[in-house]
């Protein structure tokens, strides 16, 4: 049994009372975005009614507040996944500009023609364009660690990818399409004992597994704060300082410059060098608000109520005539893709929707494991602590009385 009090806890969200095509909204679509408690809410509204300015410039006192509430956010950040020093957390829009920030200036730094990159067979397309873009620039070649059947990396596979071409190795924590929880300390010692940096893509991770990157001891680590209870248009790319320092900046623009004539520009320090330009402030500000909650309910609570829920709803879709799931690794996290034979991914969608249940359908930004199951796409519940069985069972029931119409 949970400790947490869901009930209690779904009174925080203000949009899970409302009705969806005059039913209760069951929201089971947490892995693009999940909902925010009022506290985020508040936090927002307090911005722009309370401070409203810009940040990092003025010495007028609004600028001020505004300043000193935006990096509160930083080592609130630093401390939720236990960085060694504040400056290496790198506010950006979201994971998506974390992985292009770094793909763009690792590339630039260290990578030449004929070197290599590592990501999976499993990765969102975020995690798979950047780097086909800089190996193509570089004359550099992207290496796939493949998948096996149930979802799980083929680890023999990635040791023997590993080699003194590779420069770096890029790969999700946990899957957003299959809910795979990869052996990821596996693949950063295995990395390291080649020298390589290893890159985590941690946006389906951090809202459901306690992260410590120094315990990890990973390169860089990226995550969205719209799907861990914040807001959109702030995340996070954590780096080692020694990589950071060694790697060029991203983009050119305001508060990432020491110094500009028109000869020479010199660089800010850490962290202002990869932060160009006016944050996304109100979401770096409410980002403070969704960290702190998820420290009251406790990441490992948080875990232990989500996995609960996923083998309930496990075992209550497998009674669904016809169901396949795809993605059936032993670590798994808060996601359940499904197929459900002769019927399409969309149609179930369509259906669930007017019962007031919305899911995802589709390939997920993640083309190529719907390449490898042969599938179209997958109908995809994820799930966030606000979800209860109840909800389960109207999706359950939801599903069966698509499949009763479609099949
Ligand atoms: C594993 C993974 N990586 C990256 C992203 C991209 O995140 P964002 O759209 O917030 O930049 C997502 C979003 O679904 C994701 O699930």
């Amino acid at each position: 049994m949970s400790s947490l009090d869901i009930q209690r806890i779904r009174e925080d969200f203000p949009i899970l009372k409302r009705e969806v095509n005059g039913k209760p909204l069951v929201y089971l679509d947490n892995g693009a975005t999940t909902q925010k408690p009022k506290v985020v809410i508040d936090a927002i509204m307090n911005y722009y009614t309370d401070m409203n300015s810009n940040v990092h410039r003025g010495v007028h006192y609004l600028s001020q507040i505004a300043t000193d509430a935006f990096e509160v956010t930083r080592r609130k950040v630093q401390d939720f996944i236990h960085a060694k020093h504040d400056y290496e957390v790198i506010i950006t829009k979201g994971t998506t500009e974390s992985i292009n920030l770094l793909a763009h200036c690792y590339g630039r730094a260290f990578i030449q023609e004929g070197d290599e990159v590592i990501i999976s067979a499993m990765e969102h397309h975020s995690n798979i364009v950047p780097w086909q873009m800089v190996c193509e620039e570089k004359g550099a070649k992207l290496q796939v660690i493949p998948m096996k059947e149930t979802g799980e990396l083929d680890m023999d596979a990635y040791k023997k990818l590993l080699g003194p071409k590779t420069k770096i190795v890029s790969v999700n924590y946990v899957s957003n399409a299959l809910g795979t929880i990869n052996p990821v300390k596996e693949i950063i010692a295995l990395a390291h004992a080649q020298g390589v940096p290893v890159m985590l893509d941690a946006a389906q991770a951090v809202q459901h597994i306690k992260i410590d990157v120094q315990a990890l001891d990973v390169d860089f680590l990226a995550f969205s704060g719209h799907k861990m209870y914040g807001p959109t248009g702030v995340g996070v790319l954590y780096g080692k300082e020694e990589w950071l320092n060694k790697m060029p900046p991203y983009q050119g623009g305001g508060d990432m410059i020491k110094d500009v004539t028109f000869e020479k520009t010199t660089y800010n320090e850490l962290p202002f060098k990869f932060e160009a330009g006016t944050p996304n402030i109100e979401a770096g500000i409410a980002l403070n608000a969704a960290i702190d909650y998820i420290e009251e309910l406790g990441l490992d609570n948080i875990k232990a109520y989500e996995d609960e829920l996923l083998a309930y709803a496990t075992e209550k879709l497998s009674t669904v005539e016809g169901i396949k799931f795809i993605g059936t690794a032993k670590e798994k996290s808060s996601v359940i893709s499904f197929v459900v034979e002769g019927t399409h991914p969309y149609d179930i969608g369509v259906i669930l929707d007017k019962l007031g249940i919305a899911v995802r359908t589709g390939h997920h930004c993640a083309q190529p494991i719907m390449e490898q199951f042969q599938i179209p796409g997958t109908v995809r519940a994820s799930l966030a602590v606000y979800n209860t069985k109840e909800e389960i069972d109207a999706l359950v029931a939801g599903v069966k009385r698509a499949t009763a119409m479609l099949v």
